[in-house]
């Protein structure tokens, strides 16, 4: 017996032959669509982040246009539409404030319009995972078509990377080792391509999170924005999501629990982004899928580091792609994953990678042999982060992992900016940088600064790296022995809030802890004393006011706490 297919969602605004019906299609007619567009064929959606401000994404209308031919190739009708974009360079104070709102922005624009499948087109650090929570609420039928990254920076003969080689000539001026003149000279050749940053900072970790979901088509992760190779991708996944939406094959049927683990996984061996662990959070929140802080420690601990990549390791993703992709690191990875896991193309996981070579060791290495045995997120707890915080031990100095200090407190950023250069600091090689109010709700929006610059007197010493604890993020192409997400925040009251001058503090990577070494009773009288001075509320209206009072702490995802689950994809009413 042949079971017989639902109705396209979108026959209920374009099929019926009255009022309601006229309206929907006369004005879409407008735009030249021949009347059997609205003859029952899929409405694909694409979610374009496309824009000037945000200029990793710039080459995103290019890729537009080539999803479209695949879709009306393949007897769907292509619906361009623009969302929020959010230029990570750009936006201040900081884009991470409005990823919850790209993805509000997102879902309601899927869910609202009579379309049966979406294409979400982004790439710049929080585009992807905004506009994959708002989809992931709504669960109609997604592909992911990502930028792309950037073409390898150059600079005196040498490759350097996106953010990883700022953050290493910046902290070279002020050791005196770089002249402001070189400094300003690499600025040109760093970003010569549109595309995301060519590091495995978090645009990249999270084009590769998409398609070790099963989200995304092979490559899409590497394929440089560039290359032609971009448009056949693009292409090829127009023609797909037609096949997704007459076979109704919805994101919630793509993103198990077995695709977040792989993802986990596939995180640590690539050494990717810290800011991978709180989208991952987020969506498995919308989702409804059981996902805990630690798991990203359990999952990880036993996967090296496979791709030797900056800020990690040496190489860029150009060279990542030509050494085999993702496709070739999922490979090797294969005993680690479940390769039984759906991806969009209808076959498993481990068909997409089955014909997969690496031809570049160097670049992909073995897990007998890594780039790094040690990667993975470590989850830390105690007294100091009792709901966890984070480390990238493969971004950290392994004279590092286990270090007892005193504290140097900054109670903000401007204080830490104002301090950190004088000559007067008391700060030694063994303190403990801690910085404060840059959480979800303090900054608002929880900035990449968790990498804090060093005293420039201990820079002078030659000194490259520190222990540095916050309630911030740091960039994905940053590194350091950097102690991020700690949880609660400082503006929440959390036990950061309470650290002072001079407090020890100790850090023990190897078996997860963070400890403030002060008496319980003494934390008690200055939590007291917290309560007492506690500011009022910065915010009383707009987004920033809604954000604050609403954003969930990091070790959650950072998502607005009505934000998480579902609404699905039905609307009743009419707009006539
Ligand atoms: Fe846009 Fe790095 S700043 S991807």
């Amino acid at each position: 017996m042949s079971k017989e297919k639902k109705p396209l969602r979108s026959s209920r605004s374009y099929g019926p032959k009255d009022k309601d019906g006229f309206i929907h299609r006369s004005w879409m007619k407008s735009q030249g669509l021949p009347q059997d567009a609205f003859d029952g064929r899929p409405v694909i959606g694409i979610c374009n982040t496309w824009s000037e401000l945000t200029p990793c994404n710039a080459g995103l209308r290019d890729v537009a246009d080539y999803v479209k031919r695949g879709v009306w190739e393949a007897g769907g009708v292509p619906l361009e539409f623009p969302a929020m974009s959010l230029g990570e360079t750009q936006m201040r104070p900081t884009a991470m404030l409005f990823r919850n709102l790209l993805a509000m922005e997102v879902e309601e624009s899927i869910r609202a319009n009579p379309i049966d499948a979406v294409v979400l087109l982004g790439g710049c650090d929080k585009t992807t995972p905004g506009q994959l929570m708002g989809a992931a609420s709504v669960d109609l039928p997604t592909l992911v078509v990502s930028t792309g990254p950037m073409l390898n920076g150059k600079f005196r003969g040498r490759d350097i990377g996106s953010g990883t080689d700022v953050w290493k000539f910046s902290e070279d001026v002020r050791a005196g080792k770089l002249s402001l003149n070189e400094f300003m000279a690499a600025e040109s050749g760093m970003s010569r391509t549109p595309g995301t940053c060519m590091t495995m900072g978090s645009a990249s970790t999270m084009a590769c999170m998409m398609e070790a979901m099963g989200l995304a088509l092979p490559f899409n992760a590497t394929t440089p924005a560039v290359d032609a190779q971009r448009r056949r991708i693009a292409h090829e996944s127009g023609r797909l999501i037609v096949q997704m939406a007459r076979n109704d094959v919805r994101l919630s049927k793509i993103l198990t629990r077995s695709a977040f683990e792989n993802a986990i996984r596939v995180l640590s061996a690539i050494g990717g982004s810290t800011n991978a662990v709180i989208h991952l959070l987020a969506f498995a929140g919308r989702l409804g899928i059981p996902l805990e802080l630690a798991e990203f420690d359990r999952l990880s601990a036993d996967v090296p580091l496979l791709v030797d990549l900056q800020p990690s390791g040496r190489f860029l993703m150009e060279d990542l792609h030509y050494a085999g992709g993702l496709p070739a690191v999922l490979k090797e990875l294969a005993p680690l994953l479940d390769v039984t896991a759906p991806t969009v193309r209808g076959e498993p996981l481990g068909a997409s990678f089955a014909a997969a070579e690496c031809y570049n060791r160097d670049v992909i290495r073995t897990i007998a042999e890594p780039a790094n045995p040690v990667s993975g997120i470590w989850v830390l707890k105690g007294n100091l982060c009792p709901n966890g915080a984070v480390v990238k031990p493969s971004a950290a100095s392994p004279s590092l992992f286990s270090h007892r200090g005193r504290a140097v407190v900054f109670e903000s950023i401007e204080d830490l900016r104002t301090r950190i250069d004088d000559p007067g600091l008391n700060v030694t090689e063994q303190s403990v940088l801690v910085l404060k109010g840059c959480g979800p709700k303090g900054y608002p929006g929880m900035p990449e600064v968790g990498n804090m610059p060093l005293p420039r007197k201990l820079l002078e010493r030659g000194m490259r790296d520190m222990l540095r604890i916050s309630d911030a993020r740091m960039s994905g192409t940053a590194f350091g022995t950097v102690v991020l997400h700690v949880a609660p925040e400082a503006e929440a009251g959390g036990p950061l809030a309470l650290v002072q001058d001079g407090d020890e503090i100790l850090f023990d990577g190897p078996k997860r802890q963070l400890e403030l070494l002060v008496a319980p009773e003494e934390l008690a009288v200055r939590a007291e004393a917290w309560r007492k001075r506690r500011p009022v509320p910065k915010y009383s209206r707009g987004y920033y006011s809604l954000y604050v009072q609403h954003v969930l702490q990091a070790d959650k995802g950072c998502d607005l706490d009505f934000l998480t689950g579902a609404s699905g994809s039905t609307v009743e009413r009419e707009s006539h």
